[in-house]
């Protein structure tokens, strides 16, 4: 099954609205004759109105970088889905390692929100990774197979259809050591065949499992060349439109 490739861009904490929509309508420009890979970026809530308005109509489509799992309620300083979808986001990113790192997210939580998501109609972006000790130790494929048991318990395959999975090693986000080909192209396969066995061959054929950690212009192309790779999640080199463009116009035959 060909699954359409998704290049996507985490902001993070990065980018007033100003700034984000200045980057946002340069990027847009940059790629409005692209219609075979589905470009997302994350900016910051407050910046989302701002920047759907910017690229509305192009090829660049937008995401959030977290929910909350209430629908509403007395949550202060919290974000629900229905909020997103209103300020025009597609997409979520949820359980980034830095939730988890710093905000303590659980798999429990990280199930909870993809439930919000899922009810609200926004596409999940799930966001999975090993640290460099559970790697030394060779408990990698153990710790992805209990996040995503356990980050999508509960869900039948039709409810996940549209969930991107993103394979993100700890030790590779921010630090510039991408994960090599071989490291990639083996958990990759790994978390298809785990959601052949979770769920179904047909989900597991048609979901985009993309790679997060260090991607950069310079190493894309080989990345992108591996069969269960269907993207990129991309960070600091997403802040800048040239040079995420350079990211989203990959060419495998280089
Ligand atoms: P970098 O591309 O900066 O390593 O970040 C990856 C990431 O965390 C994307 O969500």
């Amino acid at each position: 099954m060909k699954r359409m490739p998704m290049i996507a861009g985490n902001w993070k904490m990065f980018k007033t609205g100003p700034e984000a929509v200045k980057t946002a309508t340069q990027l847009a420009a940059a790629c409005k004759d692209i219609t075979d890979v589905q470009i997302m970026i994350a900016p910051a809530f407050v910046s989302l109105p701002l920047v759907a308005a910017a690229v509305k109509g192009t090829p660049v489509c937008l995401g959030a970088q977290n929910l909350h799992f209430e629908k509403q309620g007395a949550f202060t300083g919290e974000i629900s889905a229905d909020m997103l979808t209103a300020a025009g986001a597609e997409y979520v990113i949820i359980g980034h390692s830095e939730r988890r790192q710093y905000f303590f997210e659980t798999d429990d939580m990280v199930c909870k929100k993809i439930r919000a998501a899922v009810t609200a109609g926004l596409k999940p972006v799930m966001c999975i990774g090993e640290t460099e000790t559970q790697r030394d130790r060779e408990k990698t494929f153990l710790t992805l197979d209990k996040q995503v048991s356990d980050g999508l318990q509960g869900f039948g395959p039709e409810e996940i259809k549209d969930l991107v999975l993103a394979y993100e090693p700890v030790w590779a986000i921010g630090t510039g050591k991408s994960a090599d080909t071989g490291q990639v192209e083996e958990v990759h396969q790994y978390l298809r065949s785990l959601l052949e066995k979770r769920f179904s061959s047909d989900l597991a054929q048609s979901i985009r499992i993309v790679y997060g950690g260090s991607v950069k212009p310079e190493n894309i192309n080989e990345l992108m060349r591996i069969t269960d790779v269907d993207g990129a999640l991309v960070g600091g080199a997403s802040l800048d439109a040239d040079t995420f463009t350079k990211i989203i116009r990959f060419d495998t035959t280089l």
